[in-house]
């Protein structure tokens, strides 16, 4: 089996982090969330992995290479112009070749794995097994209505009233059979190749397609609260720091409390920092507090800084400035307090400021 990850996309709700990075590389638990897929791919035996890259493509390719860093190897597929999922199918068609393969959207994140929803498909390996969760209002995403076996009977992307609670998930299985479907469908209304509509497509011509709900964690993290939410997720289910690699590292006066996991060369200086949190390489951290579920990318500088509850990526510094919780703090961003008082901001287009209220 294959599997084709789908990292193009332009992230208009991740703006502004989405105009200078592709949102598949915005790190969760101090990982990019496409490290993240690769590595549940690889942990279901998949070593031949397509990517479906757009305007990021370089960043991507910087960040994965050719895959032998996590023993897959990884092809390049390139989307010019965001033509929808089923296009990706279409593009891939000969890395995909007549081979089974995994569809997963670049910015889902499943901590517990696919191995559940992997089995699903390879007990029966009907044309295609869809993922799905049970959500308050799945209006904002493809849904699809099953019958008492388990059988998708009819899907509809996004639609304004939708049948029943279940929302396709971004994980689908498919047969060399889905092929045919794609070269089938017509563009939606959105101007798009839906891959609902081949789902869809592959039911009415008699396939069986069949639907498996997802019992386990999930996270779509094309939003910033549920990145966020998913950051924390990740973080209670870090594997503990290894004894002793924090010496040398911390100094006397500095306390760490619950794991932390400091990368090489960080450096903590009269701090309190409670776990669990990720301190990147490089990076120093003096006379703040930080965390709980705090992440701290390489090579930062924070001084008299209060975060909890944050993801700042490589290079920001932050100097004394405290109760920031629930942000995040882009690459080589400034955070400081102002010396003439009051809010002195440069906030880049489609950001989001929130202060403390007068
Ligand atoms: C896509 C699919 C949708 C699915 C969703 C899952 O939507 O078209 O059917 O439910 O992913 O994340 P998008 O988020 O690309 O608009």
């Amino acid at each position: 089996m294959k599997a084709l990850v789908l990292s193009g996309g332009a992230g208009t709700r991740l703006r502004p982090f989405s105009y200078s990075m592709p949102k598949q590389l915005i790190p969760v638990a101090g990982k990019p969330v496409l490290v993240h897929a690769v590595e549940n791919l690889r942990a279901l035996g998949i070593t031949e992995i397509g990517i479906v890259v757009g305007g990021h493509a370089a960043e991507i390719a910087a960040a994965l290479g050719d895959g032998s860093r996590f023993g897959v190897r990884v092809s390049y597929i390139r989307q010019d112009v965001p033509h929808g999922l089923a296009d990706c199918v279409r593009l891939a068609r000969d890395f995909l070749a007549d081979d089974d393969f995994v569809m997963y959207l670049g910015d889902n994140v499943l901590p517990g794995g696919l191995a559940e929803l992997a089995e699903g498909f390879l007990a029966r390996r009907p044309a295609a097994h869809v993922a799905v969760k049970k959500v308050g209002d799945p209006s904002s995403f493809g849904v699809v209505q099953v019958d008492g076996e388990g059988r998708a009977v009819r899907l509809w992307e996004k639609p304004a009233h939708p049948v029943g609670d279940l929302a396709i998930m971004g994980v689908y299985f498919f047969t060399p059979a889905v092929h045919e479907a794609v070269a089938a469908i017509r563009p939606s209304a959105r101007g798009e190749l839906e891959i609902t509509d081949a789902i869809q497509q592959l039911v009415s011509a008699g396939h069986e397609v069949r639907v498996h709900e997802h019992h386990g964690q999930w996270w779509d993290t094309g939003k910033l609260e549920d990145l966020l939410e998913c950051n924390r997720a990740l973080l209670d289910i870090l594997p503990p720091p290894v004894a002793g690699a924090a010496a040398g590292a911390v100094d006397a006066h500095s306390e760490l409390v619950g794991p932390v996991i400091l990368g090489p060369g960080a450096r903590i200086v009269r701090s309190r920092i409670v776990g669990p949190a990720v301190i990147g390489g490089g990076s120093e951290v003096v006379d703040s507090a930080l965390g709980p579920y705090t992440v701290i990318g390489e090579e930062c500088r924070l001084s008299g800084a209060g975060v909890e509850d944050s993801i700042v990526l490589d290079r920001a510094r932050i100097r004394q400035v405290r109760g920031i919780r629930q942000s995040v703090i882009g690459r080589a961003a400034l955070v400081i307090s102002s010396p003439r008082g009051g809010h002195r901001l440069a906030v880049g287009d489609h950001t989001t400021v929130e202060v403390a209220a007068a």
